[in-house]
C-alpha cells in the first residue's frame, strides 16, 4: 500500500517508483530536519500570535515536534520515499501524532519558502563552526610561526632559491589567506541570514503574517524583501561554495608545500606518523597523505562551485525543482571543510622543522646574491652595474662550486673595489634576514610583531 501523496486529488494515476526514486529527496535532506523543524516551531508560533492557529493547536504542535525531534535522535522516525522529502516526512509525522493540528502547521506557507529557509539557518550554523576552525588553524599556524621565527630557509620564486626568508614568516602569509577566508565566510554569513519565510510558493500569502515575528523568533538578520526572489535565488549557496573553493585553494597550496618539503629531496620538515602513513611494498616509504588528499578534495570542492553555479543558470522566476540539487553539493562543501579545518589544525601541530637543512638550501642557491647587488649600490654602484657584478661573482662561485660568502676578499675585490671585509655581514643568510626589516618585511623582529598582532586578533575573535 502506498502513502498518499498530498497533492494526490489532482491525480488520476499513481506518481511512477522510477519517477519517485527520481525525484525523491529524503535520502539526503532529511539532514535538514532540526533545522525544518526549528522554522516549523516558529512558523507555528507567528500563525497563533497572528490568530490563524489557536493556542491549543500551538501546544500540540510543540509537544509533537519535541517527540519527533528525540525519535530522529534515536534513529527511530521511519524516513519514507513515499513521502518524497523531510518536510513532507515530519508534516505526515506530526499529524499522525496530533491529529489536524498538524495538518494546519502548513498554512500560509509553501515547501519553496520552507525549504529556503531550513538550508538558510542549517548554513548559518555550519559558517559559524567553519569560522570558529578557520581560526583553530590559523592559531597552530601562528604557533609554528612563533617557534619558528628567525628559521632561515630559501624563499622561491619559479621554484628557484630567490631569497632567504624566514620559515615563520612563511607561516604567516597562509595566515594571512586564512584571514581573509574567515572574513569572507563571516561576510558571506550574513548574507545567508535572511528569512525567505512567508513567501509561500512565490508570490506571499493571504493570511494576516507577521514576518518580523517569524524572524525575530528564528534570530534573522534580515527578511527577504520580495517573495518571487526570496523562494527562487541560491546566490548563497553559490557565494558560500565560491568562499570555500578560495579556502580549499589556499589549503591545497600550503598541502602542496608540505608534501615536497616532506620529500628527501628537500627534508624541511617532517610530519607526525599519525598524519602519514606507510606503503605496502616500499618498507622505506612514509607517505604524506593528509595533505595529498586535501589537495585532491579541493577539486571536489571547485566542482561543486561550478555545480551550484550552472543550476542557477537560466532557471526562470520562481521556484523550479531544479533548486533540489542544490542541497548535496552544499552538504558535501560543507563535511570537506570542516573535516579539512579539523584536521589541519592538529596536523600543524604535528610538523616539525629541519632548520639545518633549510640553511643549506639557502648556502646552495646564492640567496644573497641580491643582498650582494644592494650592499654595492649603497656603495655608489648604480643598481644595474651592480647587478651585473654579482652575477659575474655567482658565475665564478658556481665555477668554484662554493657559495657566495665562501669566495675570499681578494676574489669577490677582483668583481668590484667597492667591496670591504663588511662584506661578509650581508652574505649571511641572517644577515638577509635582518636587513629587510620594514612592515611586511621577513626580519624576524618583523614577525614577532605580526605574531603578536594575530594573538591578539585571535584572541578578540575567539572571546
Ligand atoms: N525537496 C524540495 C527542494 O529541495 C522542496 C521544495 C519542493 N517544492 C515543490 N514545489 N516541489 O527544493
Amino acid at each position: 500500500m502506498m502513502t498518499e501523496k498530498t497533492w494526490s486529488g489532482r491525480f488520476h494515476e499513481p506518481v511512477s517508483e522510477l519517477v519517485k526514486q527520481y525525484t525523491g529527496s529524503i535520502d539526503f535532506d532529511k539532514r535538514l530536519a532540526p533545522w525544518d523543524i526549528q522554522g516549523s516551531l516558529a512558523h507555528a508560533q507567528m500563525l497563533t500570535e497572528a490568530g490563524v492557529l489557536s493556542a491549543d493547536d500551538l501546544a500540540a504542535i510543540k509537544q509533537g515536534m519535541a517527540e519527533i525531534l528525540a525519535e530522529i535522535k534515536t534513529g527511530e522516525l521511519p524516513w519514507s520515499l513515499d513521502l518524497e522529502d523531510v518536510h513532507m516526512n515530519i508534516e505526515h509525522r506530526l499529524t499522525d501524532k496530533i491529529g489536524d493540528a498538524g495538518k494546519r502547521l502548513h498554512t500560509g506557507r509553501s515547501r519553496n519558502d520552507q525549504v529556503a529557509t531550513d538550508i538558510r539557518l542549517w548554513l548559518r550554523d555550519e559558517i559559524s563552526e567553519i569560522a570558529h576552525l578557520i581560526q583553530a588553524v590559523q592559531s597552530a599556524l601562528v604557533d609554528l610561526a612563533d617557534a619558528n621565527h628567525d628559521v632561515v630557509m630559501p624563499g622561491f620564486t619559479h621554484m628557484q632559491v630567490a631569497q632567504p626568508v624566514s620559515f615563520g614568516h612563511h607561516m604567516l602569509a597562509y595566515v594571512e589567506m586564512l584571514g581573509r577566508d574567515y572574513e569572507r565566510m563571516v561576510d558571506c554569513r550574513h548574507r545567508v541570514n535572511r528569512m525567505p519565510l512567508g513567501a509561500a510558493a512565490l508570490a506571499g500569502t493571504t493570511y494576516p503574517i507577521n514576518r518580523e515575528t517569524t524572524a525575530q523568533l528564528l534570530g534573522f538578520e534580515d527578511i527577504c524583501q520580495n517573495s518571487l526572489d526570496a523562494v527562487s535565488d541560491r546566490d548563497f549557496a553559490i557565494e558560500f561554495t565560491a568562499a570555500a573553493s578560495i579556502l580549499m585553494i589556499h589549503f591545497s597550496r600550503l598541502s602542496e608545500e608540505l608534501i615536497y618539503w616532506m620529500s628527501p629531496r628537500f627534508a624541511f620538515i617532517d610530519i607526525a606518523d599519525r598524519f602519514c602513513t606507510g606503503s605496502s611494498i616500499m618498507p622505506q616509504k612514509k607517505n604524506p597523505d593528509v595533505p595529498e588528499l586535501v589537495r585532491g578534495k579541493t577539486g571536489r570542492v571547485v566542482g561543486h562551485l561550478m555545480g551550484l553555479i550552472t543550476l542557477m543558470k537560466s532557471q526562470p522566476l520562481a521556484y523550479n525543482k531544479d533548486n533540489q540539487e542544490d542541497k548535496e553539493p552544499l552538504f558535501d562543501t560543507v563535511d570537506t571543510l570542516i573535516d579539512t579545518l579539523r584536521i589541519y589544525a592538529d596536523m600543524m601541530r604535528g610538523v616539525t622543522v629541519k632548520p639545518e637543512n633549510m640553511r643549506a638550501a639557502v648556502m646552495q642557491g646564492f640567496a644573497t646574491a641580491t643582498d650582494l647587488a644592494d650592499y654595492l649600490v649603497k656603495k655608489g654602484l648604480p643598481f644595474r652595474d651592480s647587478h651585473e657584478v654579482v652575477a659575474r661573482a655567482v658565475r665564478h662561485a658556481e665555477d668554484m662550486k662554493v657559495d657566495l660568502s665562501d669566495l675570499p676578499l681578494k676574489t669577490l675585490q677582483s668583481f668590484s673595489n667597492l667591496i670591504d671585509e663588511d662584506v661578509y655581514q650581508v652574505l649571511t643568510p641572517e644577515g638577509s634576514l635582518n636587513a629587510r626589516n620594514h612592515l611586511g618585511g621577513t626580519a624576524p623582529a618583523q614577525v614577532r610583531a605580526q605574531i603578536a598582532r594575530w594573538r591578539d586578533v585571535l584572541s578578540h575573535h575567539q572571546a
